[in-house]
């Protein structure tokens, strides 16, 4: 039965009602669909705009499509456009003629803004629930390799020694900004839509209030035109996951270049690592490949909502249906990727050996040789170019700094002594003790901090 034809001659060509067909994903909307049709009819019940009667035998047949949606006995038909007429037809089959009082006060245009938004909502709190399991997990091993020292890097050059702890903290604080992002834009998404109609409100003496109550938002929208046309809340949701993708691919960078036999920094658990079909020595870190590689999804989904929403005029348009499939996949690809991630980080194990060898192998104390030389007098620049003229003796006879004779380091700078020249990794950390160094205490502090953020 099409509900929606009553004016046309014929029914719509087959290649149309493909092409306009939203059913084949907006059917994951259902139970959004159905919660909003029921929270309707009983608004619509105590409005007395319908009796009670029809309000019990609406929630029966509303009860039975859901059961039936659930257990894989719903037929969904071609012809249906989408998942509001595919249930609102079988409502038709089910209860029979009362079912076509569900629409009443109300318009596809405001109840798919509610099911998108409800959506949301469940899917923010999801990303924001998955995102602390993965600062969990990052928090956790810096905590257990709260003394480990590692290369720190600029340009992928080894710069200053920091703590691995520091690194990984470096994530938690990236992350801390993505779950903010979510959380605000749930504040921006919990506006409930439903009552706006096609675009102009309603005629009839409905209660958006109850409805905002009953399904559990914390404001009623104020302004019909904008509540079925406004999908901010989607490209709030996209710029957050785009964001907080991003944040994963660096990661996912550093565990690619940590697990290389060059680096040797890492191993990745077996569970999380996979296998050449020809190289039986390989073993791969393709999550972390395809964190990065997924990225691009998500960055292309709020690339393509930006793009459908950018010429729109007032109010809905058709190419708003456009909204779902990308954004589907975003949330999908975002949320297993922090599921996976979870469990990779938490498992994958170090090698301190092999990192405390990399530290060896540069100058990487050269600041800190400077920094000695300014507490004995020296201009900043003059130091630089001392601990350079050194670096370059060091690094053409092949030596470390603690190799080069003490004659030569005097014949640069009379300023230098056996202190300067025996400096250590270890001092090289303590050193850095302000707020947000990466000294052993700065690294404690942040580490408390974090946990009593998660509530670990
Ligand atoms: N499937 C449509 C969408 O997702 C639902 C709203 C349809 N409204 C309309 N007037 N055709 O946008």
């Amino acid at each position: 039965m099409n509900l929606t034809r009553s004016r046309f001659g014929k029914e719509a060509d087959d290649l149309v009602i493909f092409y306009t067909s939203s059913l084949p994903f907006d059917r994951r909307l259902y139970a959004e669909d159905i919660q909003g049709s029921m929270a309707h009819a009983k608004m619509l019940a105590k409005s007395n705009i319908i009796t009670d009667a029809e309000y019990q035998t609406l929630l029966m047949g509303l009860e039975t499509i859901r059961e039936e949606i659930e257990n894989n006995t719903f037929v969904f038909k071609n012809e249906s456009e989408d998942i509001h007429m595919a249930i609102e037809s079988r409502l038709f089959e089910i209860i029979g003629n009362v079912a076509g009082k569900l629409h009443t006060a109300r318009s596809r245009n405001d109840q798919i803004a509610l099911d998108m938004r409800l959506y949301t909502k469940k899917y923010l709190n999801e990303l924001m629930y998955l995102l602390s399991e993965v600062q969990k997990a990052l928090v956790q091993k810096a905590e257990e390799n709260k003394t480990l020292i590692m290369p720190g890097y600029t340009h992928l050059q080894s710069a200053q020694p920091v703590l691995f702890a520091h690194h990984m903290l470096a994530y938690f604080n990236m992350f801390k900004r993505d779950y903010e992002r979510f959380a605000d834009a749930l504040k921006r998404t919990d506006v409930m839509p439903l009552g706006s109609g096609a675009l102009a409100g309603t005629t009839y003496n409905t209660d958006r209030e109850f409805l905002t109550k009953e399904l559990g938002f914390e404001k009623v929208s104020k302004n019909s035109m904008d509540s079925v046309s406004d999908r901010d809340f989607i490209l709030e949701t996209l710029s957050a996951a785009a964001i907080c993708m991003m944040h994963f691919s660096r990661l996912s960078e550093e565990i690619i270049l940590w697990s290389s036999l060059e680096f040797s920094f890492i191993t990745l658990d077996d569970a999380y690592a996979t296998g050449s079909s020809i190289m039986p020595q390989k073993k791969n870190p393709d999550v972390a490949e395809l964190a990065k590689g997924k990225t691009g999804r998500v960055y292309g989904a709020l690339m393509q909502m930006l793009t459908v929403m950018k010429g729109l005029p007032l109010t809905y348009g058709r190419d708003m249906q456009e909204d779902k499939e990308c954004y589907f996949d975003a949330l999908d690809t975002l949320t297993i990727t922090m599921r996976v991630y979870s469990g990779m980080i938490s498992t994958m194990k170090l090698k301190s050996d092999r990192i405390a060898a990399a530290i060896g192998q540069g100058y990487i104390l050269a600041t800190d040789m400077a920094d000695a030389l300014v507490r004995k007098g020296l201009s900043f620049r003059e130091a630089h170019k001392a601990v350079g003229l050194l670096t370059v003796y060091a690094a053409e006879n092949n030596l470390t700094f603690t190799q080069v004779p003490m004659e030569k380091y005097l014949e640069i700078s009379p300023l230098f002594d056996e202190n300067i020249k025996n400096i250590t990794v270890e001092q090289a950390v303590e050193n850095r003790n302000q707020t947000g160094g990466t000294s052993f205490a700065q690294v404690e502090k942040q580490i408390s901090a974090a946990k009593k953020a998660l509530g670990i």
